[in-house]
């Protein structure tokens, strides 16, 4: 069995699975779309609790939502249409779209090509509306399938090493995701996926939770055997990757009043046959925490972040004032959501950038940041068309508030090229790169830094994306050639690896 502080595991995959020029070109994998897997987890002989479609309107911009946590206070309960809520507004279908091969369903939270792989899970004391269970949540039917009758809880509460927020979480919500689902499309670098689709998830999820008002945390570091057992998953194809605590009560969770015995329920085949990329379940079992100790001695202590002593003048952003920000509440911003499929070449203002940067970078509420407001990636932009800034390469001093510009050039072409050779990344506004320090990462947390960073790439990112749809600007998240970004802001980002990529800028409208 490796071990999560082998991590030349977590190196051997982020290496062997970066897009470069050469292997975009030497991959001769092709879509089989006779084979393509469903985008849902279906338990056929589960009778789903229906949940009400209605949205409750909360009024709470979304600029402030995603800005925000709520501070934790004693007996703050979810009530069953809460939950609903949190759960459509996070991973529910919100459009649909009917094509000459069937109909794609999107979802509330942009997915890498639209294949959704992360599934939802709940467990819960009593709530009101609801008795106390395991669930699945099931998007279609919008209703929650019951896999286990009685509180759960604890068993999460152990796995979790006593995690003090799970401690006293009325409810909390398992994030799995599926391998296949997301594979057939893109290989092994699926498991960078799993972090990415279900980042943005997270951030939809965050966001609502402090609309209405719940404290929420997100919880990376868990026995993994002990969560995959309660909800008896089969861990060759379907892995929990994500907690998040919700909401919180003074009682304890009780023991479970059974054991967690195998449910041996159906599920629908997702495809006719699946292929299988061990590289990713190798990375997953290497960044595995096995006993309650390990968990606990993983979690916390960020480690700092080096930023190289600025050579140029800093550039203070300039966010609009509270008083002139939109006031878009949370769930119309989600609701209208969708990645831009094509950018007009026009400007955007300093203060949209600003403040979409400022309100989307404030610190993410989560286990392996430590204290509230440390962050694992570091932002670069390639500016295209931003007014009052030069088009260039630059640098976000997150603690500063402020850009420093790294190079003055119209960089549109090299932006597509490292964008993969897309449009989208050529005619956005602005390009923003993440990049992390890897290695820092890595020896802090071992393997599983690598699922952090990516799970926290993706909040970010989902960050970004409502910020820009809070004020009528479209977004996209984007894949990359890996080794070409570092150099392009070296030597800045000399020994960084790069980890995501989100482009903004005014939408076209396309069929
Ligand atoms: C992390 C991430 C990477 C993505 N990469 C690309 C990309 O390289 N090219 C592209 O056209 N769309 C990309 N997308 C957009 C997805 O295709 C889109 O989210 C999906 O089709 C669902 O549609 P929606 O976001 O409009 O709901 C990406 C989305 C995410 C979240």
């Amino acid at each position: 069995m490796i071990d999560n502080r082998t991590i030349e595991t977590a190196w051997t995959y982020h290496n062997s699975t970066k897009h470069s020029y050469q292997s975009i070109r030497s991959n001769t994998h092709s879509l089989d779309w006779a084979n393509h897997p469903l985008p849902f987890k279906i338990y056929p002989t589960l009778e789903p609790l229906p949940l009400r479609r209605e949205v409750r309107q909360t009024g709470v911009a979304a600029l402030s939502a995603i800005a925000e946590s709520i501070p934790v206070q004693d007996d703050v309960v979810p009530d069953l249409e809460a939950l609903a809520q949190l759960l459509y507004l996070s991973a529910g279908i919100t459009r649909s779209r009917k094509y000459p091969g069937g109909e794609i369903y999107f979802r509330a939270a942009a997915c890498t090509g639209a294949l959704y792989e992360v599934e939802l899970y709940v467990a819960c004391s009593g709530l009101p509306n609801l008795e106390a269970g395991l669930y699945h949540f099931a998007p279609v039917a919008f209703g929650l399938q019951r896999l286990r009758a009685g509180d759960y809880r604890r068993v999460l509460v152990d796995a979790t090493g006593g995690e003090p927020t799970m401690a006293h979480a009325p409810l909390a919500i398992i994030c799995t995701c599926t391998y296949w689902r997301n594979a057939w499309k893109y290989q092994a670098r699926t498991y960078r996926h799993f972090g990415w689709d279900n980042g943005t998830i997270l951030a939809n999820l965050l966001a609502v939770a402090a609309a209405l008002g719940f404290p929420a945390k997100v919880v990376c570091g868990f026995v993994d055997a002990q969560v995959n057992r309660l909800l008896d998953i089969d861990s060759e194809r379907e892995v929990a990757f994500s907690l998040v605590a919700l909401g919180r009560s003074s009682a304890l969770p009780p023991q479970p009043s059974s054991e967690i015995s195998p449910l041996g329920l159906a599920t629908v085949p997702l495809s006719a046959h699946e292929v299988d990329y061990p590289l990713m379940r190798a990375m997953h079992a290497a960044s595995s925490l096995h006993a309650a100790e390990e968990v606990v001695s993983w979690r916390g202590r960020t480690p700092p972040i080096n930023v190289p002593p600025s050579a140029n003048p800093l550039i203070p952003l300039e966010p609009l004032p509270d008083e002139e920000i939109s006031r878009d509440p949370i769930e119309q911003v989600i609701l209208r959501r969708g990645s831009s499929r094509k950018f007009a070449r026009t400007p955007i203002t300093f203060a949209q950038l600003s403040t979409v940067l400022d309100r989307a970078t404030g610190g993410v509420p989560a286990d392996f940041l430590d204290p509230m407001g440390a962050q694992l990636n570091q932002l670069y932009l390639i500016v295209h068309a931003v007014e009052g800034l030069d088009p260039g390469g630059y640098f976000f001093h997150r603690e500063r508030k402020a850009l420093e510009c790294l190079k003055r050039a119209d960089f549109r072409s090299q932006a597509g090229y490292l964008g993969l050779e897309q449009a989208l990344p050529a005619d956005a506004a602005v390009d923003i790169f993440f990049l992390a320090d890897l290695a820092s990462i890595l020896d802090r947390f071992g393997n599983r830094g690598y699922r952090a960073v990516q799970l926290e790439a993706g909040i970010l990112g989902g960050k970004l994306y409502l910020g820009a749809y809070a004020q009528r600007l479209g977004a996209s998240g984007l894949t990359f050639y890996d080794d070409d970004v570092v150099r392009f802001f070296s030597p800045h980002a000399e020994g960084k690896n790069a980890i995501f990529l989100v482009a903004l800028g005014n939408s076209v409208k396309t069929r």
